[in-house]
Order: C-alpha cells, then sequence, then structure tokens
C-alpha cells in the first residue's frame, strides 16, 4: 500500500477553511517531478505550475512564450509528484484573452491532460465573462492581479503596482469581481503591503501574496528564487532559504576535479 494513501488531500475548500480560522496558506511553484515530490512531501498547501516556467525552465526572458502543451507537460510531471498539495495550473498567455469559448477550451486540456486541480489566470474585469464560463464545467480558478507578467509588454516594467490611488481602486474592485465571479482565491503581486491586506479583509477568498506584505492570507515564491539558484535576481521581498547556486557549483567543480585527476570513480564505485 502506497505511504501517501490516508494522506488528507489539501481542496479549494480546505484553503477557505484555513482563511475562516487564521492559518496561513503556503505556496510555492513546481515544474518538475522530482522537485514537486520534495516540496509536496514537505508539507506545502498549494504548488503552483507557474507559467514562470517559461523563464526559470526555459530560459525566456517572459512568460509570454511558453504554450499550453509545456504547461501540460509540467503540469503533468508535477501531478505525478503530488499526494496531497493542490496543484493549480497557469493558463499561458494566449490560451484564455480571445473569447470566454477558447478560455473554456484551453482549462479544458489542461485538467484533462495534466491532471492538474484548478487553474490561474491573470486579469480582473476583462476576464470575468471567462472564468464564469470556465466554473460552468466544474474547474475551480484562481485570480492574479498587481503585477501580472503576461501584459510586460503593455506596462514596461516589473515595478511595484497599484501605488496610486486611482489603481489601487480598480485593483480593490477587480478583486470584489473576481469573487463574485467565483474564484476560490486571488493571488496579488507586487502591490504595497497596506493595499493587500486591504484586499484579504475586503474579500472572503483567500488572498496569497508575493511581495505584497504579510497582511494577506498566504504567500507565495518561486521555489528556483526562494533555493537561490538563481544568483542573479533578489528582489527585497524574496526571502532566500538557501543559497544552491554556491552549493551547485562546487559540486560541479568538484566533480569535473575528480574525473579530470582520475579520483572518480575509486574502487568502490565500479563493478
Ligand atoms: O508564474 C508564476 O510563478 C506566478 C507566481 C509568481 C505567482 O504566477
Amino acid at each position: 500500500m502506497s505511504v501517501h494513501k490516508n494522506v488528507k488531500k489539501v481542496t479549494t475548500h480546505t484553503l477557505q477553511e484555513m482563511k475562516n480560522v487564521g492559518v496561513k496558506i503556503s505556496m510555492l511553484t513546481g515544474y518538475d517531478f522530482s522537485m514537486a515530490k520534495i516540496i509536496d512531501e514537505a508539507g506545502v498547501d498549494v504548488i503552483l505550475v507557474g507559467d514562470s516556467a517559461s523563464n526559470v525552465m526555459a530560459g525566456h526572458e517572459t512568460t509570454l512564450p511558453i504554450t499550453l502543451d509545456q504547461m501540460i507537460y509540467h503540469a503533468s510531471s508535477v501531478v505525478r509528484a503530488v499526494s496531497r498539495a493542490l496543484v493549480v495550473v497557469d493558463m499561458p498567455f494566449g490560451s484564455y484573452q480571445g473569447n470566454s469559448k477558447e478560455a473554456l477550451s484551453s482549462a479544458i486540456k489542461i485538467m484533462k491532460e495534466s491532471g492538474g486541480h484548478a487553474v490561474k489566470m491573470e486579469g480582473g474585469r476583462e476576464i470575468s465573462e471567462s472564468i464564469s464560463r470556465i466554473l460552468t464545467a466544474g474547474i475551480p480558478v484562481m485570480g492574479h492581479l498587481g503585477l501580472t507578467p503576461q501584459s510586460i509588454y503593455k506596462f514596461g516594467t516589473y515595478v511595484v503596482r497599484a501605488k496610486e490611488e486611482e489603481e489601487a481602486q480598480r485593483l480593490i474592485e477587480d478583486a470584489k469581481t473576481l469573487e463574485a465571479a467565483g474564484c476560490f482565491a486571488i493571488v496579488v503581486e507586487k502591490i504595497p503591503a497596506e493595499l493587500a491586506a486591504l484586499v484579504a479583509k475586503t474579500v472572503a477568498i483567500p488572498v496569497i501574496g508575493i511581495g505584497a506584505g504579510n497582511g494577506v492570507d498566504g504567500q507565495v515564491l518561486v521555489v528556483h528564487d526562494m533555493l537561490g539558484i538563481n544568483n542573479e535576481f533578489s528582489p527585497r521581498f524574496l526571502r532566500k532559504y538557501n543559497n544552491l547556486y554556491e552549493q551547485m557549483m562546487q559540486s560541479f567543480q568538484e566533480y569535473i576535479r575528480d574525473v579530470r585527476s582520475g579520483d572518480f570513480p575509486n574502487e568502490k564505485e565500479q563493478y
């Protein structure tokens, strides 16, 4: 019998319950089987198969190039590793902005072919019809407001969003719209902490922040960033829990030395 048979799986209802009783939600990105297995066994509540895979896995400058099929490949690898966490899959750029029918068929393809448990979409009022339509198929939707990387060419920079009153007000209205449309949670990215806390108070659904302070219902980080694998990315909001860049570099260099010197493999490491 699998050791995970009796694990209580995290659902969208679990997350709502956590908000209701004041327990913070932990979320990390995951893109592959091996990493997702460790993240899940560590007890993270939500694994986001983020379209940040476009950056950290494929080396693109933005999240725009990643395709629906590539997201499904990453998501299915994560789903195979996970026993407990809720797996949320980003709908990639171009798979839902056209119209609500296209959005629904993209969401169905993700759910059918990856085995993920929910989808995430960037945007506010402009995607509310698509959210409602996706929900009619029984697919849970997580919203994403504030810095929305799929719109980078509209905004031009990755700076903090909604610092001005008008944009802050619009963001609060969008959060209410996403809640009314039926989203089970909302990610808020890189907005002032005070505004994020106000959003979390205004809507009843969980609000999960990245670069949005501590007044929200949970936190999300890109796993490669928090492990310090990427040593060129150090924004103020990022807490690095390791310096894997250094550790991996050391291991690779030691291996190269051992191969070159003939020290590896030794007698015990051969047949
Ligand atoms: O794609 C991603 O990793 C995300 C998080 C930053 C929230 O959307």
